[in-house]
């Protein structure tokens, strides 16, 4: 029930005061002093200047100037919601993580959806590949599955993420955004890291122009590990398979979208859910053991090469539903901190170089993003299961230690002492020997950077071969610098004598020598 000033004008300047009563809740200031005039500072008379004492109008403003926090150095872009996964087969005979045991139990999810390039404001349909970033509140802690929509990566090392982000991203003197055209440092970047080779093949593809999130699959990329009760492991590799089935735009409709409505993306996934329409993806798993993997001639630790689901088909072990979108936006999508070293017991990681880099850069950019150590106590953070520890204190500390005991060991017994270690329940890692010396060196079974993308190639549609010869035309046509365009050849010839013409065709252009062999082993290096 609104008051009957509601929306009347009231004050001296003809301004809207809309009153409290009859239902309506008080406005307070953040200490919850209630307001009685938000409309007019206060001043020395009428006209005359704004006091210092007003501490509604400073708190007011102050909260106002602070309500920016950095967008993600990546996937700044993003949606998410909430749902659940379901288990729909057990794998207890291969881990004893809680999440995969009971077949139709259900856990909570929250998944956010994002671009790579672009920033917080671009626009949905950009070339570009996408970020499926799952979280499941498991009963044994948070374990965040953050994939993409793409089964492979540009590089095998994490060291070179931040050249591969800074040529993506807007060039530094211009900042022109490159996310809608090609632009020279995006295509000599590439053309200098032949081990981008396949996913250039499927960034070329439809699948970076998704008709909308629900249509997407979702890749953990990396092999990880399950491990049993008695630290058996086998490798697993995770997928995540849209029960829409997969669905693209092209690239005539992505540029009139982005104009009409760059939010396309959010929209629909908010109007899906809130019209009950749920979208559901089912989790596979392709599970190998060692020898499986040996042989192959590739390396299952590469991250920029797949394991044919012809030769290992995907099994399909859970479904994750999304059905409810986010009470705030800020609180929600943008707080919400995805870790790839989050993983409960019986859930692990491989040697893949880029799997353990990211397990140190995703909570070394949130301390700086969200400016806390605290950010678990957000609530979208927050496990929600038993939680005990002595970490404390801190910017927002929310949850410290209860009572006098905040180390341990301690001896102040069962019911003071807090929480102690458990050696059944808790995390522990495979126990893996590596007699191997410390080197900078990239193994021999990492350096064919060819055969994928071919086989990538060569399993399209024509239609699809068709749309990734005209992206690259596209995209290679808006690059100045020619001797970049024909070193994308040189390498395209690795990949399809055909495409490599057709491309070359498109941009007016001769065909070069075929690259060189990928990567420079270190009898290649001069030793001076
Ligand atoms: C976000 C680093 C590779 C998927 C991020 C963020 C960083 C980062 C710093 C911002 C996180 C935040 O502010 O919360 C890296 C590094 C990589 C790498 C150093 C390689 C060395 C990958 C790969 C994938 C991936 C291979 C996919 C398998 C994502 C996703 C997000 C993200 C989905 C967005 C998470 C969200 O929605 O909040 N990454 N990344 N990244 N990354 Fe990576």
């Amino acid at each position: 029930q609104l008051s009957e000033s509601y929306g009347e004008p009231q004050g001296t300047g003809g301004e809207t005061h809309q009153v409290a009563g009859g239902g309506v809740a008080t406005l307070t200031t953040q200490q919850g002093i209630p307001v009685a005039d938000d409309q007019n500072s206060l001043k020395q008379g009428a006209r005359g200047p704004i006091l210092m004492e007003d501490f509604h109008y400073r708190e007011k403003i102050f909260h106002f100037d602070h309500e920016r926090i950095p967008e993600r150095v990546v996937h700044a872009r993003g949606y998410g919601a909430h749902g659940f996964f379901e288990l729909t087969e057990s794998l207890a005979d291969v881990t004893r993580a809680d999440v995969f045991q009971r077949v139709g139990e259900r856990v909570p999810a929250f998944v956010r959806f994002s671009t790579v390039a672009g920033s917080k404001g671009s626009f949905d349909l950009a070339r570009d590949v996408r970020g499926f970033a799952v979280k499941l509140y498991t009963n044994e802690g948070n374990w965040d599955l953050v994939g993409n929509n793409i089964p492979v990566f540009f590089i095998q090392d994490p060291i070179k993420f931040p050249d591969m982000v800074h040529a993506a991203k807007p060039e530094p003197d211009r900042a022109f955004p490159q996310a809608q055209t090609a632009h020279d440092n995006f295509w000599d970047f590439i053309s200098l890291t032949p081990e981008s080779m396949h996913m250039v093949m499927w960034i070329m593809s439809d699948r970076t122009i998704p008709r909308s999130y629900r249509f997407m699959e979702g890749f953990g990329v990396h092999t990880f590990r399950l491990l049993d009760a008695e630290g058996n492991s086998t490798f697993v590799k995770f997928h995540w398979k849209p029960q829409l089935r997969l669905q693209s735009v092209v690239w005539n409709e992505a540029v009139k979208i982005n104009g009409a409505d760059p939010d396309f993306h959010r929209r629909d996934l908010w109007d899906a859910i809130e019209g009950g329409d749920f979208p559901a993806w089912d989790l596979g798993v392709q599970l190998f053991n060692q020898e499986f993997a040996d042989q192959f001639d590739f390396d299952v630790l590469d991250p920029t090469k797949i394991i044919p689901e012809e030769i290992l088909p995907v099994r399909t072990i859970g479904r994750l539903v999304l059905d409810r979108v986010v009470d705030n936006f800020f609180a929600e999508t943008e707080q919400v901190a995805f870790c790839t070293q989050n993983v409960p017991p019986g859930i692990d990681f491989s040697n893949d170089p880029l799997l353990q880099g990211r397990n140190f850069s995703y909570l070394d950019t949130q301390l700086k993003r969200l400016g806390s150590p605290n950010f678990t106590h957000l609530p979208i953070n927050a496990p929600r299961c038993p939680m005990a520890h002595f970490q404390q204190d801190g910017h927002m500390a929310m949850r410290n230690p209860k009572g006098r005991v905040n180390y341990e060991p301690n001896s102040w017994g069962p019911q003071m002492g807090g929480p102690r270690e458990d050696p059944l329940r808790g995390f522990r890692s495979f126990a893996e020997t590596n007699p191997e010396p410390k080197q900078r060196l990239r193994p021999e079974s990492f350096a064919d950077h060819y055969s994928q993308a071919r086989q990538f190639f060569i399993s399209q549609t024509p239609i699809e071969q068709k749309h990734i010869g005209d992206a690259l035309v596209f995209e290679l046509s808006k690059v100045e610098r020619p001797d970049i365009r024909i070193r994308m050849l040189s390498h395209l010839l690795n990949i399809d004598a055909d495409l490599a013409q057709t491309v070359a065709d498109g941009l007016g252009a001769a065909l070069p020598q075929p690259a060189q062999a990928a990567m420079p082993t270190r009898d290649d290096l001069d030793p001076s």
